[in-house]
């Protein structure tokens, strides 16, 4: 069986950065450490750092109570009002948000205070987009995910509309919904804020998948880039599966196949994508 791994498979470079300061600080001997939600949509990940003390903070009332410690602000990022709760209570921050998160923040900051309605192009839900949100007007910001949401958006915009997106958006629905809305005659500035390390593990994958006879796209279940990157390759490849760790994979499903292609999200650990690779290779 030949194996086509992706180059791009794994940790991006927002991601392995705030991992490893998580690390950095766990090795400094620095105590107690806390992050804000989940450093990485990874459950191995997140189990090895709870081993070794990490805390995991999900809601603001707990960010309230905290007195003492480190806080951790995973690549992500948060509104501005975590900050202003972490530095109000006087705790030692590390901030691991990604450079191209704080850029659309300081975007949506920006174009917010020059009184223009802000679109984000995203998953409402998603950690990222809630921390951009909290950067801009919320009265004058609207998330848009789908076709119909960007149909129904209609505003009075007389100091213009600035569109950016979720990172980890896909950048062809991105254009599509970016149409769609340029369509209603708004005076609008629309910023790709797509990261190249999301387009490039894209495209690396339909490319695979549409070369193989299987495809495994390994990532954490809640990871909504590694959701995306399977519904990109099964498109391209009907046997395609969503595995997060070697566990889930059933090697009677590539008995008889030829070409497997390997990829996998932004938050899967090298060790997880080594040892995949490694089971399939020596299965056949
Ligand atoms: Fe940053 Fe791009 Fe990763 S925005 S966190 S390098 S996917």
């Amino acid at each position: 069986m030949h194996i086509k791994l992706a180059k791009t498979a794994g940790f991006c470079f927002g991601v392995k950065r705030a991992v490893d300061k998580v690390y950095e600080q766990i090795e400094k001997g620095v105590k107690p450490i806390y992050t804000f939600g989940p450093i990485i949509h990874n459950e191995e990940v997140v189990k090895d750092l709870m081993e070794k003390g990490v805390k995991v903070i999900d809601n603001i009332n707990d960010l309230e109570n905290l007195k003492h410690g480190t806080v951790i602000i995973r690549s992500h990022g948060v509104s501005k009002e975590i900050y202003d709760i972490i530095n109000r209570n006087h705790i030692n921050c590390i901030d691991a948000t990604c450079p191209f998160v704080l850029k659309i923040h300081k975007i949506v900051k920006e174009e917010s205070e020059k009184n223009k309605k802000i679109i984000i192009i995203g998953n409402d839900k998603h950690p990222e987009v809630e921390g951009i949100k909290g950067w801009s007007d919320l009265s004058n910001t609207t998330v848009i995910e789908s076709v119909k949401e960007a149909e129904k958006y209609s505003v009075e915009a007389p100091n213009g509309v600035c569109i950016v997106s979720q990172t980890t958006f896909n950048y062809n629905k991105f254009k599509e919904l970016v149409e769609i809305i340029e369509k209603k005659g708004y005076d609008i500035i629309a910023l790709n804020t797509i990261c190249n390390a999301t387009e490039e593990r894209q495209a690396e994958a339909k490319q695979i998948a549409s070369e193989v006879d299987a495809m495994i796209v390994i990532g954490g279940r809640n990871s909504s880039n590694t959701q995306k990157l399977f519904e990109i390759c099964k498109k391209e490849c009907e046997n395609t599966y969503y595995i997060q760790t070697l566990v889930d994979l059933d090697l009677n499903d590539f008995q008889s196949v030829g070409n497997v292609g390997i990829t996998a999200g932004a938050s899967t650990p090298n060790k997880i994508i080594e040892e995949v690779q490694k089971n399939v290779r020596n299965e056949f």
